[in-house]
């Protein structure tokens, strides 16, 4: 479906990140790894970590209030809050309806959204069509996660990748379109290759309660799904890899993200890379990405930004933005 019915456009973006920073030196200590291994399969250096009290909605609140503020708007003129999170504070309720309360969003409905790392282009894409309908004109959309409470710093195998933060941006109706296209997709045969197994039952942790990932497998379907993503929302828009400014693709592996702008031709100074200092922080990466090209003005209004997530699930999507 084309999301033309009435146009939006992105009016403000935020981040926040943690004050601690875990180095891949650190993690030497703490497992059977090196800085070279961890770099070069992966392209990360260091990442953010979340204190013990600091809950998801404490990186997602200031991460919202900038976004608000770049976009001119209060809380009072907000009508949509969609949270992307595998993290939430708690169970229930949802890190949306937390969010609503400490902003002050009185008018808002607010949800939370589990598509994993895709959870941020999901948020876009949901939010872009409840204004195309006309059932929201001013929709928040926040990806934040705390991985680190899940992450299992014993296995070395996943505990270099992943980090802590948050994203937002407005989305706004207007009579120009910002949110061109969008695209989301899932296959829930491959729910067994990035998962939190264990769930909560009768007040105990039943299985494993930390995150377990076969990177081998996750590699091998993101590289072939994000080119396959990117292709069809250009082709939903009418344009070609030649209009794209920007990409910004889920930031979980610098050689996944070099292979997207390979396929997609894009000179190596268009691809926005923030994971050497995130790593991967699931529905958080793409906002975090976006809001840094943007505050430091590489990203300009009028730039077309190609955003595509990949993550557990599995799902994907892809958004093409024209800023
Ligand atoms: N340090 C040193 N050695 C390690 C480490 C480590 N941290 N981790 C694994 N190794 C070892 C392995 O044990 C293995 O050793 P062996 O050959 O003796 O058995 C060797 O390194 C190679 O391991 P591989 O898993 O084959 O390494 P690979 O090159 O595939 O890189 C990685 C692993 C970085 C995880 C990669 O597969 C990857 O990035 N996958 C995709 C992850 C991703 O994109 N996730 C996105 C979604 S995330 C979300 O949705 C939350």
């Amino acid at each position: 479906m084309r999301d033309t019915l009435r146009g939006c456009t992105l009016v403000g973006t935020g981040s926040k990140v943690p004050d601690r920073v875990l180095t891949n030196a650190d993690l030497e200590k703490m497992v059977d790894t090196s800085d070279e291994w961890i770099v070069s399969r992966s392209g990360i250096r260091e990442r953010r970590i979340s204190g013990v009290g600091e809950a998801v909605t404490d990186l997602a609140l200031p991460a919202a209030q900038a976004a608000l503020e770049m976009a001119g708007l209060s809380a009072l003129d907000l009508d949509k809050i969609i949270v992307a999170t595998v993290t939430p504070d708690r169970m229930l309720p949802s890190a949306s309806c937390t969010m609503q309360e400490r902003l002050g969003a009185t008018h808002a409905a607010a949800f939370d959204l589990n598509a994993a790392c895709s959870g941020f282009v999901y948020g876009m894409g949901v939010g872009a069509s409840l204004i195309a309908s006309g059932a929201a004109d001013t929709v928040l959309v926040i990806g934040a996660e705390t991985l680190s409470k899940i992450v299992d710093y014993e296995d070395r195998s996943t505990c270099v990748l992943f980090g802590d933060g948050a994203g937002a941006v407005v989305l706004e109706a207007s009579d120009t379109p910002g949110i061109v296209a969008s695209e989301l997709h899932a296959d829930g045969r491959h729910v067994g290759i990035l998962c939190v197994p264990g769930s909560v039952s009768g007040g105990k942790v039943l299985g494993d309660p930390l995150l377990k990932m076969d990177g081998q497998a996750v590699f091998k379907l993101a590289v072939g799904v994000l080119e396959n993503v990117a292709r069809s929302v250009l082709a939903k828009a009418g344009r070609t890899d030649a209009d794209i400014d920007w990409l910004i693709p889920h930031q979980a592996n610098i050689r996944i993200m070099q292979s997207t702008a390979k396929k997609l031709k894009l000179p190596a100074d268009k691809l926005v890379v923030t994971v050497d200092e995130h790593g991967n922080t699931s529905a958080a990466s793409i906002p975090l990405a976006l809001d840094a090209a943007v505050q430091d003005g590489r990203i300009r209004r009028g730039d077309t930004v190609l955003l595509e997530g990949v993550g557990g699930g599995f799902t994907w999507g892809a958004v093409l933005l024209d800023f």
